[in-house]
């Protein structure tokens, strides 16, 4: 298949970014919030792992993201089109599709998705194709996904079992409970409609309009803040091992990393009220915000990231990895017991079968080796097995991986034991 060169080709290039933590980092954390010190180790630990990035250089030709032409913004199931449009969770997903950078019915192929990913925001094309596989087999036919629910478009095939959910249907799979802006299904009853209170908060995080940046010194505390959320309002709140592990802290990073505005003078990017209002379709003065679902817009005259700075596996991990060294709580798989403030982690060497346990998770490259190794381990015990298409497709996303996995030299994880999510209500069905 044509995307796995691409694949192969990126990792190569930047596997060597990922890097080890201080041992024993989480205890690190834990003593943190009391003691200044340890405060201050784990900033420079964070510190040092930002530093080890190049900068990424401007140039405006290259970065422009045009949203005119054939990219002008047509929202889903507009008057005088045809119905049946998909929008779901995703903000990015959304606003690619209404600008043409995805179908504009919502349905998309793995290579559709790496080729938009990174056309419009620059995601790498490891990260890409991992998503965008994981997508088909998760949500979608082994070909293509939706990115909102079910749609003849995606008919189901042989070796995949009912009909294709999309991703607002893959609950506990793809899409997780404690994400930015969107609800926790056992909360609300879906996935992906926006709840203004939890903008509004994230909006208030950053009040001055002339200074505003949602960056990840932002995005991190006010996952802090959702995550506590969830323990307390959400009596079914389940941090899945991939969805809430791996999926969660993208939710966030993606927020900085992709929607803000990269400039000669911020070629990291700054992301300010107006970008963050215009890519998560939200209207209005603050206090009185009305959200419009299906118009994600990519704004008027706005640069994406540097060619050369996409924002690979490797630069996503450690962004995974400082978010957790400062809240170690966001590893802890597992989740409330039906009672809200009932959160109860589970046992981590139980779960990998001795193979990690949470007291060294942060240590070395472990919680790569974890991350990595789990996405796959993870999935439902029907595709794991598969063979025929399932099992070609499966390839595929070991081969997104193994260049990355290659660099590590991980423990090997290839058995978890799922025995301990039955005293969670909200893993229900997911396993
Ligand atoms: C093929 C690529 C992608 C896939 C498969 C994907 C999938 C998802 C999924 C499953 C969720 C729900 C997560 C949750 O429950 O919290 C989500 C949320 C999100 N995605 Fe994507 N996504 C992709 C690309 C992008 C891109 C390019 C952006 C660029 C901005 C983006 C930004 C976001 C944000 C900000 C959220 C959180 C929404 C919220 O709750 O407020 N994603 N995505
Ligand atoms: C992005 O930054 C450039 C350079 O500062 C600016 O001209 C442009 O208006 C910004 N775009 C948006 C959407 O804010």
């Amino acid at each position: 298949m044509r995307y796995s060169t691409a694949i192969v080709g990126a990792l190569a290039f930047c596997a060597s970014e990922v890097v080890a933590f201080p041992a024993a980092a989480i205890e690190f954390a834990a003593r943190a919030e009391h003691d200044a010190s340890a405060r201050r180790d784990i900033e420079a630990a964070v510190a040092k792992l930002q530093a080890q990035r190049r900068a990424p250089g401007f140039n405006a030709a290259e970065q422009y993201v045009s949203t005119h032409g054939e990219y002008e913004f047509v929202p889903p199931n507009a008057p005088n089109t045809r119905n049946g449009d998909q929008r779901g969770p995703c903000p990015g997903l959304n606003a690619m599709a209404n600008h043409g950078y995805l179908p504009h019915n919502g349905v998309a192929t793995i290579q559709q998705f790496i080729d938009g990913t990174y056309d419009v925001f620059g995601m790498g094309k490891d990260l890409g194709g991992f998503l965008g596989i994981y997508g088909a087999l998760i949500d979608g036919n082994l070909q293509k996904w939706s990115i909102g629910g079910p749609t003849p478009a995606v008919p189901s095939v042989l070796g995949l079992l009912g009909t294709p959910t999309g991703l607002s249907g893959s609950h506990n799979k793809y899409e997780g409970d404690a994400s930015p802006t969107r609800p926790d299904l056992y909360e609300y009853g879906n996935t992906y409609k926006v709840i203004i209170s939890q903008f509004q908060e994230l909006f208030s995080m950053q009040p001055d309009p002339a200074t505003a940046n949602y960056d990840l010194s932002v995005l991190t505390p006010f996952r802090a803040s959702r995550f506590q959320q969830s323990i307390e309002r959400n009596p079914n709140f389940f941090n899945a091992p991939f969805a809430g592990i791996a999926v969660q802290p993208a939710a966030y990073t993606f927020i900085y990393r992709f929607m803000g505005n990269k400039s000669a003078e911020f070629p990291e990017g700054v992301l300010n009220q107006e970008v963050l209002k215009s890519f998560f379709s939200i209207t209005g003065e603050s206090g009185n915000f009305v959200w419009t679902e299906g118009y994600e817009r990519i704004p008027e005259n706005w640069y994406k990231r540097a060619i050369g700075d996409e924002y690979t596996i490797p630069f996503f991990l450690t962004d995974l990895l400082a978010a957790a060294l400062e809240y170690p709580q966001f590893l802890n798989i597992g989740g409330n017991t039906g009672e809200v403030n009932t959160f109860t982690g589970v046992d981590f060497e139980d779960l990998t079968r001795g193979v990690f346990n949470l007291a060294t998770l942060a240590e070395g490259n472990n919680l790569a080796c974890f991350v990595l190794q789990g996405a796959i381990q993870f999935l439902p015990d029907s595709l794991l097995g598969a063979v025929g298409d399932v099992g070609a497709l499966l390839s595929q996303l070991n081969s997104v991986t193994a260049g990355a996995l290659n660099n590590l030299a991980c423990p090997k994880l290839d058995k978890i034991n799922k025995d301990q999510f039955a005293q969670f209500p909200g893993a229900k069905g997911a396993y």
